[in-house]
């Protein structure tokens, strides 16, 4: 060891694992829907670390969304918040216009926005099945359509789109959240077919049980019994998520497409 880092100075050889050279999203542009918070903010930063050039969303958290653009220019990358709702089909066309007038191409989309309005189906309203649905999995239809011929002019593209595993499963309370996360997973599914041709990926990430606010917003006896069911015996992180995501944005998955990643801590095999 010695000797090997005696051979390092003499020959003025630096080894920084940090170079841009050697991160795994370097001069890649991605944007991701979502990200004031959670799951997304920590996407946001983890792939900055990667060198990825990153747009992102927001839509009521605005100070904590500015905060962020702030914090990944920080990183040493080009960043841009926008605010604008994933869930409207005009505002996600003029998010992709907006986001390729700043960026020079749009390699990696990340549809992650998402919330909860959980109720038993008895007590459920119309109001209730209609926002999630709407936030949840048209939004990814509107993303993914204002997208498309963005990726087809490049030839290139990975979309990764966030369901859950309850989308796999199934949740008593969440009928409504559980419909929107398997709609996601056929809608890629169908992507992936349509696109492939293209060289345009489109995966879905299955997070599990990850500490976020989302999860916060669960009662304490449905928590317990949560990670008292997972193999791992922990909550997920967001970092972890993000790690996984970073997989499927770069080019270590160029042959992975139409497929379900969950990260779940064996929560469901
Ligand atoms: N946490 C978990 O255990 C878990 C497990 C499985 C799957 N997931 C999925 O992972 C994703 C992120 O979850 P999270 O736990 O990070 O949630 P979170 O902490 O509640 O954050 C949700 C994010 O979505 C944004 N958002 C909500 N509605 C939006 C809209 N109409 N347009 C644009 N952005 C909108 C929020 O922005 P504003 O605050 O600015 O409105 C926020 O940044 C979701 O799709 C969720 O279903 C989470």
């Amino acid at each position: 060891m010695l000797f090997f880092c005696a051979y390092l100075v003499k020959n003025n050889i630096h080894l920084d694992l940090n170079r841009n050279n050697m991160k795994l999203l370097a001069g890649k542009n991605v944007l991701i829907t979502g990200a004031s918070r959670g799951i997304g903010r920590a996407m946001a930063i983890r792939f900055a670390e990667q060198g990825a050039n990153v747009g992102f969303t927001y839509l009521s958290s605005v100070e904590k969304g500015q905060a962020l653009e702030k914090e990944l220019e920080a990183l040493g990358v080009v960043s841009k918040g926008f605010r604008s709702d994933a869930s409207d089909f005009a505002a996600a066309e003029q998010l992709i216009a907006d986001f390729t007038a700043k960026f020079s191409s749009l390699d990696a989309l990340i549809n992650n926005a998402g919330v909860t309005r959980d109720n038993l189906i008895l007590r459920m309203n119309e109001a209730q099945w209609d926002e999630v649905l709407r936030i949840n999995l048209k939004s990814v239809f509107n993303l993914t359509k204002a997208a498309a011929k963005t990726f087809m002019k490049q030839r290139s593209g990975s979309i990764i789109n966030v369901s859950s595993v309850v989308g796999i499963k199934g949740n008593a309370g969440q009928a409504n959240y559980a419909a929107s996360k398997a709609g996601i997973i056929g809608f890629s599914k169908s992507i992936a077919l349509e696109l492939g041709s293209r060289n345009i990926r489109c995966n879905v990430l299955a997070p599990g049980f990850i500490e976020t606010e989302m999860t916060e917003q669960l009662d304490e006896k449905m928590l317990k019994q949560w990670q008292e069911g997972i193999p791992l015996k922990r909550a997920g992180k967001a970092e972890e998520v993000a790690d996984a995501a970073i997989f499927l944005a770069s080019d270590l998955s160029a042959y992975v497409s139409g497929q379900v990643l969950q990260v779940d801590g064996a929560m469901l095999t």
